[in-house]
């Protein structure tokens, strides 16, 4: 086979590869997005190693766009593939956690109710471990993520469904692929409901503070983890 071949039988690989992601591999009403693949690294851009993760613990990367914010979270147990709707009933298919048990998830950091997220200063949003203690509004489960404005609740182990409070549709799935021998993670697109559009929309000013003028650039090459406690100043904990 010479290179033109190559290149050519390439492109075909990836294009039924394509074709697969978007269509039969997934519920009817499906709709993976697809945006840049970007590897997630730390803060001098090396790759993160999956097994270097705590598990339970909450970090933060950015993706698609250099200020929508996304947790990375290794449960610590297997996440199996689970049947979602949005607000507008759109039905899709959460394919699960990846890695050697299953268990690394992503989601956008962007309730699904008023659109908090977390920012350097304040964060009303994040996973946490066991069952959260305030009595006004009890846990639905353990390992959930709060959303402390109004108290919704969503289950990362199962495509971030909604278990408590207002918001309308879980957290939209960031779409993660595994290494297996090098041991890295790759963020590749969204499944669910994206905000992204009202987000920017709302928070447009603030925004343009936070991150100036690459606040709606899409993320391209490399995304930095970071925890949750290093990234935000107040991780409010409801
Ligand atoms: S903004 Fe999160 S529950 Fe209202």
């Amino acid at each position: 086979m010479d290179r033109r071949e190559f290149v050519e039988s390439c492109a075909l690989g990836a294009g039924s590869l394509a074709a697969t992601v978007a269509g039969s591999a997934w519920a009817a009403n499906a709709k993976p997005r697809a945006y840049a693949r970007v590897l997630l690294t730390d803060a001098f851009g090396q790759a993160i190693k999956a097994s270097s993760l705590l598990a339970q613990t909450n970090y933060v990367f950015h993706y698609p766009f250099e200020a929508t914010p996304v947790f990375l979270l290794d449960l610590g147990k297997p996440a199996l593939a689970t049947s979602l709707r949005t607000r507008d009933q759109q039905a899709y298919q959460w394919p699960g956690g990846v890695g050697p048990t299953r268990s690394l998830v992503a989601f956008s950091a962007i309730c699904a109710h008023k659109l908090v997220y977390p920012t350097k200063d304040l964060s009303f949003i994040s996973f946490r471990k066991g069952a959260a203690s305030n009595p006004q509004t009890p846990s639905k489960g353990n390992d959930l993520i709060h959303c402390c404005a109004d108290h919704s609740q969503y289950d990362p182990a199962r495509g971030a469904r909604v278990l408590g409070g207002p918001a309308e549709q879980p957290l939209c799935a960031v779409l993660l692929e595994h290494d297996p021998k090098a041991d890295t993670l790759t963020a590749t697109g969204t499944l669910g409901g994206e905000l992204f559009d009202d987000f920017f929309k709302k928070y447009e000013m603030k925004l343009s503070l936070e991150a100036g003028p690459r606040a709606k650039q899409a993320v391209v090459g490399r995304s930095v983890v970071r925890e949750l406690d290093s990234f935000c100043r107040n991780a409010v904990r409801c």
